[in-house]
């Protein structure tokens, strides 16, 4: 198996009983995962992968997700421009700035 050079984990609420009950399921956030990967695909990104994760702890900033292995937070994130704008950055191995939770 070829590993991938970035990974993303998407924020999907899960508790420990395996729920969804946080803000980034309420607020859209994991409705966008599908755009996310049509997007990836769509780019050329093949070498990113993708997974939903329980709460990541910062529900105050949620929608939220990470990019590793640079280990980026990225809030906000409830539209597909929000997606692109991100996408965009990754492309030119950047950070948004504008998404950053620090
Ligand atoms: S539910 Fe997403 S950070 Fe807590």
């Amino acid at each position: 198996m070829e590993k991938p050079a970035k990974h993303i984990f998407l924020c999907a609420s899960f508790r420990a009983n395996g729920t969804p009950q946080g803000i980034c399921d309420k607020s859209g956030g994991v409705e966008l995962i599908q755009y996310l990967q049509e997007e990836l695909q769509d780019r050329g990104m093949d070498d990113v992968m993708i997974s939903l994760t329980s709460c990541l702890k910062v529900c105050d900033r949620g929608p939220a997700m990470v990019v590793y292995p640079e280990n980026t937070w990225y809030g906000g994130i409830t539209s597909e421009e929000d997606i692109d704008n991100i996408l965009d950055s990754m492309e030119e191995n950047e950070v948004n700035e504008d998404y950053v939770i620090s």
